[in-house]
């Protein structure tokens, strides 16, 4: 027998194992081959009569040959048992299993934990406040009297006790500071609601508040943390500037704007060839507020800032519409793995 024979046996061996349906076929291949006047045997005996060099390699060959077939007939006869069993026909154990696929965490979770540890690296601590909220701790005690027109900037969902859907992180600022005394430095991330959907708007959507209240703290403290903050989250050689703006909840107030992270500057469609990016409000707490809460202001100062948390990871992902984040398609989620 040459080792072309010995091949050739071994792939007629294979090829009657994929055949075989059931018990009786596999038994007839194990008669065939490994019985008393099976093939493999006989061959094994007559191997006797050869030089001993070809005997041994011949041999070895042929009972590698033998081991792979007794392994194969067993499994083999599981699978057809089994299938059997199941009323499965065509049921093949060798195939690999299907793996479970795993899961992304959500852009704006990836958004929100970035920031929230940047923060917590400086000293921050997280804090929370509950969605549902009263008309005081949203507009009143952060200087929005009933009257005052800066709600209708931030018109929402009322429930029927009077109670409100919040329309910002603002009132945390307030919880806290009502529950802590000072120094303090907190940042609280949440879900928020308004009154408001276009491309760019959701009626539900995520802030981020920042508030720090010690004895000296400046404008300059804000202006530096915000600028470790949007180097940290879009890249070294991002540039910040502030613009006068007006929250009834700070003096002075400020709307950040960032240097556009597509075109550097320069004027794109993005940043509707300004150059800058317009990302979060800010401002040195009210003094208004401090009353309202029970600190001194002659004693403590004190900066905040609120970002829109979608805002943020639209620059930072490059997407141009609010909606994809709340659809679900696994197409857009998956791409954040
Ligand atoms: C405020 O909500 C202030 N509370 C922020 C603040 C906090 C100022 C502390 C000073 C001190 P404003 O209404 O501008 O500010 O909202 C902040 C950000 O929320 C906006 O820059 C924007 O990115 C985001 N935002 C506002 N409305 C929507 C909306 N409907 N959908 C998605 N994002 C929104």
């Amino acid at each position: 027998m040459t080792k072309e024979d010995v091949a050739k046996l071994r792939a007629e061996i294979e090829n009657s194992l994929a055949h075989a349906k059931s018990i009786e076929d596999l038994n007839s291949i194990k008669v065939k081959y490994l019985g008393k006047k099976g093939f493999l045997t006989n061959i094994l005996k007559s191997l006797k009569e050869l030089p001993l060099e070809e005997r041994r390699e011949l041999g070895s060959l042929l009972n590698q040959i033998k081991d792979e077939l007794e392994k194969a007939l067993k499994v083999k006869e599981r699978e057809i048992l089994l299938a059997e069993e199941d009323g499965i026909t065509d049921l093949d154990l060798s195939l690999p299993g299907r793996e479970p696929e795993l899961g992304a965490l959500h852009p704006l979770t990836i958004v929100i934990s970035e920031i929230c540890s940047l923060f917590e690296r400086l000293g921050f601590e997280i804090a929370e406040g509950p969605e549902v909220e009263s008309d005081f701790y949203n507009f009143t005690a952060l200087n929005i009297p009933e009257w005052h027109p800066a709600r209708d900037m931030q018109a929402t969902f009322y429930l029927e006790n009077g109670a409100l859907l919040r329309t910002h992180t603002s009132p945390i600022q307030v919880r806290t500071m009502l529950r802590k005394k000072p120094p303090l430095r907190i940042i609280a991330p949440g879900k928020v609601y308004r009154c408001d959907a276009d491309v760019r708007h959701s009626p539900m959507f995520h802030q981020i508040e920042g508030l720090m209240v010690d004895e000296k703290v400046r404008f300059s403290d804000l202006k530096g943390i915000l600028t470790y903050f949007a180097q940290n989250i879009f890249g070294e050689d991002t540039k910040i500037r502030f613009r006068p703006s007006y929250f009834p909840f700070t003096e002075p107030s400020v709307e950040m704007d960032i240097s556009c992270v597509i075109c550097k500057g320069e004027g794109c469609r993005v940043c509707s060839q300004t150059g800058w990016l317009e990302i979060l409000g800010a401002g040195m707490v009210h003094p208004e507020v401090f009353r309202a809460v029970g600190y001194d202001p002659s004693r403590w100062q004190g900066f905040a800032f609120g970002l829109g948390v979608e805002r943020i990871a639209m620059i930072k992902y490059g997407i141009d519409d609010i909606r994809l984040f709340f659809d679900n398609h696994l197409y857009f989620l998956s791409s954040f793995k």
